[in-house]
């Protein structure tokens, strides 16, 4: 499933420290992914054992967006090739990629999901 938003409520765009709406929860199905686009970026939302995780849309293995891709045992596996990644952190597993997902926290907030704007990791701030 594919989500774009097209219009905007302001009080669901922006939130605190950075995190913005990306679905409602309802949109949302245990052990399956939702593509969405945030400003421009496309993002994979998962949804396993109740908890929601978001990625970067683009498999590092080939670079292709990985939409329809399943979750397996905690890993999301890419349709095209098969690679693996862990959904707590984006590691990968197995042979195919080398690289980790770019992770994003999440935050939900009644009926929303809200993703952070920077990957896990990053930060505006310079030391
Ligand atoms: S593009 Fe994802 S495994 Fe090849």
């Amino acid at each position: 499933m594919s989500v774009e938003r097209q219009g905007s409520t302001p009080d669901r765009d922006q939130t605190d420290q950075g995190y913005r709406f990306a679905a409602l929860r309802e949109a949302l199905r245990e052990g399956e992914t939702l593509s969405v686009k945030l400003d421009g970026q496309d993002l994979l939302l998962c949804q396993y054992r109740e908890r929601v995780y978001a990625f970067e849309n683009r498999c590092p293995h080939q670079g292709r967006a990985m939409d329809g891709a399943l979750i397996r045992r905690g890993q999301l596996v890419c349709p095209h090739h098969g690679a693996r990644f862990d959904l707590e952190t984006g590691a990968p597993s197995g042979p195919l990629a080398r690289c980790a997902l770019k992770a994003f926290e999440v935050r939900l907030i009644a009926s929303d999901v809200l993703v952070d704007s920077q990957p896990k990791g990053v930060t505006d701030s310079v030391p």
